[in-house]
């Protein structure tokens, strides 16, 4: 098959992928008013309109306008409103001030994914390599944000006085599979990414690292299992945190979970989609810090496992629970045996700092600015979540949060 046979070929696969993902980006926000999506609840996190509107920007600022000849914007001021970060392109607005942004409104924000979207879909047929690579990166980009307008919106919802509707407690829906553990051999092992298909330039490059023999918990560390740490004093006893973790503990008052509140009758409610209820023993463990997860695994008397740990685990075994297409937006109980719901449900902390890998170099020009300068101060995390796009998944993944965040899907699992 010729280049040129080739390229048309990735041409006309890309267009419904990226019909396919800018539609689920409208569909996960159906059901919230234009006052919802302008919400900015805390500085981490965007307004979902602002989100639809980024999104749109990437893929002209990245595609369209270098790549797409005779392309007009929509309004160029666009251009300065929806850049987050990329410094190389001058000024961006204070990025704790994007709910303050009641213009654009909702609809020109729509009207601007309208106009972007056909003008891709009028240029993609005379995009080369570099502009299809870049469309894929503009894909992926769109659904991180998609997870970040689940996770974003529910803090939003969570904030105000008139919370949705309060969700009626059938009890717990499934008891969790007894907890065992799956060993590993140790030995020289491969990580990193190698294939043709995409990923981030921080997957790469792959590398040789040296495990010791290790195991690890056959699924998440579930509520019922976080409530005895509570009951017996896990936030209240400083041997077990880190002396940041301690910091944090006593300077934001953590006593439990983010979102978990007491009932009237001494248990524990949370607000999940779509409104409180009921913590349900068998559920993962879920929005808890770094600091949370690893003092966790102290009292329990085993500890985190390292991302390099996690991706040899995953590699031979891609078992998953829950993601966004299954549109419930909750982690659900593990089910089964053996290593269970290594993908989605809740993101699983590691012990690793985020850093680069030996050979790391940052893709060159601006889009060197999407991982690399990020690779401080910062913990990893791997697998995905109930919020995460199955397609946007893969055992090499490697997500970041500082360690004090706690309005992402996250959750534990146990390593010895
Ligand atoms: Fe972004």
């Amino acid at each position: 098959m010729s280049a040129a046979s080739n390229s048309v070929r990735a041409q006309a696969a890309a267009l419904p992928r990226y019909a396919e993902i800018r539609e689920l980006s409208l569909r996960i926000t159906g059901n919230l008013s234009a006052e919802d999506q302008m919400l900015q609840s805390m500085p981490d996190a965007s307004p979902v309109k602002w989100h639809l509107a980024h999104t749109t920007w990437f893929f002209e600022t990245f595609i369209l306008e270098p790549h797409g000849k005779g392309y007009k914007p929509l309004d160029p001021r666009y251009k300065f409103a929806f850049n987050s970060y990329y410094k190389q392109l001058g000024a961006h607005p204070y990025r704790g001030a994007r709910g303050l942004m009641s213009r654009p409104s909702l609809e020109e924000v729509r009207a601007y994914r309208t106009h972007v979207d056909s003008a891709m879909s009028d240029h993609v047929e005379r995009f080369g390599r570099e502009a299809l690579a870049l469309m894929e990166l503009g894909l992926n980009h769109e659904q991180q944000h998609q997870e970040l307008i689940l996770t974003d919106s529910k803090h939003a919802l969570w904030s105000g006085p008139l919370r949705p509707e309060t969700a009626k407690s059938t009890g717990p829906k499934a008891t969790a599979p007894r907890l065992s553990w799956i060993e590993f051999e140790g030995g020289i092992r491969s990580v990193g990414h190698q294939t043709e298909a995409f990923c981030f330039d921080n997957e790469c490059p792959r590398h040789d690292v040296l495990l010791r023999p290790f195991a690890l918990a056959s699924r998440a560390v579930t509520n019922g299992e976080y409530m005895h740490f509570i009951a017996d004093g896990g936030y209240r006893r400083p041997e077990l945190w880190l002396s940041e973790g301690w910091d944090a503990v006593s300077n934001q008052r953590w006593g439990a979970p983010l979102y978990w509140e007491r009932s009237e009758d001494g248990g524990w409610v949370e607000f999940a989609n779509p409104g409180m209820k009921a913590v349900d023993p068998a559920e993962p463990v879920c929005h808890i810090s770094f600091y949370e997860a690893d003092a966790y695994a102290r009292w329990s008397g085993h500890r985190l496992p390292t991302e390099q740990e996690w991706e040899v685990a995953a590699t031979q075994n891609l078992s998953r629970g829950t993601m966004l297409e299954d549109f419930v937006y909750h982690p659900q109980a593990g089910k089964g045996d053996g290593l269970q719901q290594m993908f989605g449900d809740v993101w699983e902390w590691t012990s690793s700092p985020y850093v680069a890998y030996p050979g790391f170099v940052p893709a060159p020009g601006l889009i060197g600015e999407y991982n690399g300068k990020f690779m401080c101060n910062q913990m990893v995390l791997r697998g995905g979540s109930c919020a995460t796009p199955a397609s946007h998944i893969r055992p090499t993944y490697r997500n970041f949060f500082p360690p004090h965040i706690r309005w992402q899907f996250s959750g534990i699992r146990l390593a010895k």
